[in-house]
């Protein structure tokens, strides 16, 4: 074994290696009651004592996949390799379940459930005999939650991403997970297409295991969490099914247990280059909206300083070079055959952009990994001076409707432009008369209702969306315009809101707002009918109304008792409510973010009989 950096001291005289933690467990003579307990019921499971008790590192693979899990799913497969790998490099492996979190089947949002698997995985993470972790990943909130929990427990961990689904098609045309629904609702508002044919354009977006195909949230943290240093370098992109994904499954097993032996932490990992790339990658590969609030919240929980302003300043002008839906034309596969994230990475680093010196979970920087993969499909990975878009990344925007939220503002068409500029000299400066929904419920109960007078310059507002008020922050912020705009060629109007938009929509849209209205957010007292005004410039967005009108509101509201959201229907809805933070501070749980490093600062926890 190459002595590691834990067992070389600077003044090179080589100590022994660090006492790996599961040892307390299972190889402790001090306490022979405790160890024969620890001992016997994983012998029981079928790992032999003399495995057990022969030094080498116990690896959990944390699984997300499940049948109520679907995008996950083929991790149960994978687990396989995995499994392999680890043995290969002289580990054992012990798998273990994850709370699920599916994006399209939870309800009332998987939103809710980012922070309950996280405090699951701290908890099994900390409590149990496990050296290392391989994280599995892939549908939205398992890549945040799994590398929130690693974070806070600090042991080496390694991501493994279960891929993408392969390209759907329909007569000859990608069709892209998510980004199919909004165009086939459209066609169905317009009377294109019926019921019948609405359900089968969908479908055909999800052709094979893995998950959303498009460069909606998953993509887009998968994407992340290869760029944060976390996963092996080129692996995030590989499609579920292929052959790769089945081999790098192979070698995360395999280098999970090197990086204990090298004592390779997340803290050792997630600096803030690594953050700040992040930063920059998402801008480049036309990032979910939803990638602030998970990244921030990473970064809390590793204790990294950053803040929602950072995405601005690092992101909002690098360019688009991914030519992926919603933003784009291709989906998946594409993304992988042109090169992946490295062939991203490599493009952003010739113009300066990476902090190259970043660490990876493979031992090298992030410049190293990534130097030499040249982009294989110039159509799908664009080179920086002919990107799809300029300034791809957010503006956060912020005035007497909110603290911050952000805004994608190359999505923005100039039709769009020109609809709701209010100064024929200041093309950056929008104006819009505001028509108010509580709730997704609301909005689709009213939004074709004639006497709301919505026209081609209204801004649609969506609150009661975010972590308390929802509860859990629902991607319901993007709303298609009443049916009669959409026949006469309308197909977006501006939507404001205190949820979150899915990644796989393209619509131009003020997003995350904080403070949510029902944390006492000025949204709550927007009325239908005010005037709005967004300025893009000054990175502003206000109501139109006096500070005493403001103050007379809020007033009014206090006094009304707040506003109102739905009651808890769940221990957990009550118990996240009083606890969550907003979505411009990553939405975590505040009390969890004191616990940092808590393998190395709170010891191993004491014994259980
Ligand atoms: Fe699970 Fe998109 S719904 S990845
Ligand atoms: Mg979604």
């Amino acid at each position: 074994m190459t002595a590691s950096k834990a067992d070389v001291p600077a003044n090179g005289q080589s100590v022994a290696p660090k006492k790996l933690r599961s040892r307390a467990w299972f190889d402790n003579p001090d306490n022979p009651d405790m160890t024969a307990l620890y001992l016997e019921r994983y012998m029981n499971y079928g790992v032999s004592r003399e495995e057990l008790q022969s030094g080498k590192p116990i690896i959990g693979i944390a699984q997300t996949g499940s049948d109520l899990s679907p995008c996950n799913r083929h991790h149960i497969v994978l687990a396989e390799r995995v499994r392999e790998g680890i043995r290969e490099a002289g580990g054992i492996a012990i798998e273990f379940p994850v709370h699920p979190i599916q994006e399209t089947g939870k309800r009332p949002t998987a939103g809710l459930d980012r922070n309950l698997a996280y405090l699951g995985l701290v908890e099994v993470l900390y409590g149990y005999p496990l050296d290392g972790v391989v994280l599995t990943i892939g549908c939205d909130k398992t890549t945040p939650g799994m590398l929130m929990g690693a974070a806070t427990v600090n042991i080496p961990a390694i991501a493994l991403s279960v891929g993408p689904m392969l390209n759907g098609w329909h007569r000859g045309e990608r069709t892209g997970s998510g980004t199919i629904v909004w165009k086939a609702r459209q066609m169905m508002a317009a009377g294109e297409i019926g019921y019948e044919q609405f359900i089968e354009l969908v479908a055909s977006s999800a052709p094979s295991t893995g998950y959303c195909n498009t460069m909606g949230t998953a993509t887009t943290m998968n994407s992340l969490a290869e760029a944060l240093g976390m996963q092996l370098p080129g692996s995030a992109a590989i499609p579920a099914p292929y052959r790769d994904r089945q081999e790098i499954s192979y070698r995360t097993g395999k280098r999970i247990v090197e990086m204990v032996h090298e004592d390779l932490k997340p803290s050792d990992i997630l600096t803030k280059d690594n953050f700040l790339n992040a930063i920059v990658v998402n801008s480049a590969i036309g990032g979910s909206t939803n990638a602030p609030i998970h990244i921030n919240a990473i970064a809390r929980h590793i204790g990294v300083d950053l803040n929602i302003d950072e995405w601005q300043a690092h992101g909002h002008k690098v360019p688009l070079l991914v030519n992926l839906q919603p933003a784009g034309e291709y989906l998946g596969e594409d993304y992988y055959h042109a090169g992946g994230v490295p062939a991203v990475v490599n493009e952003l680093m010739k113009e300066g952009l990476i902090h190259e010196n970043a660490p990876t979970v493979n031992g090298k920087t992030i410049g190293e990994n990534c130097r030499h993969t040249a982009i294989q499909d110039p159509k799908v990975i664009r080179p920086f001076a002919d990107p799809l878009k300029a300034e791809a990344g957010f503006l956060v925007l912020r005035g007497n409707l909110f603290d911050n939220a952000i805004m994608k503002t190359s999505v923005v068409s100039p039709e769009f432009r020109e609809r709701y500029l209010s100064d024929p000299n200041d093309p950056n400066a929008f104006e819009g008369k505001a028509v108010v929904f509580d709730g997704p419920e609301d909005y689709h109960h009213r939004i074709d209702d004639p006497s709301l007078d919505i026209d081609e310059h209204t801004l649609l507002f969506m609150r009661g969306a975010g972590p308390i008020g929802y509860p859990g922050a629902a991607e319901v912020v993007n709303m298609r315009p009443p049916d009669y705009l959409i026949k006469k060629g309308v197909t977006s109007l501006a939507c404001i809101g205190d949820g979150r938009q899915s990644g796989t929509s393209g619509s131009p849209s003020i997003l995350n707002a904080s403070p949510e209205a029902a944390a006492g957010g000025n949204l709550a007292i927007l009325r239908t009918g005010d005037r709005v005004r967004i300025d893009l410039n000054k990175g502003e967005a206000n109501i139109l109304i006096s500070d005493e009108e403001v103050a007379k509101r809020r007033q009014e509201l206090a006094e009304s008792g707040g506003y109102k959201f739905p009651a808890h229907q769940t221990p957990w809805q009550e118990i996240q409510r009083g606890i969550v933070d907003q979505l411009g501070n990553g939405a975590v749980l505040k009390p969890a973010v004191a616990y940092q490093r808590i393998a190395q600062t709170n010891g191993i926890p004491r014994d259980n009989h």
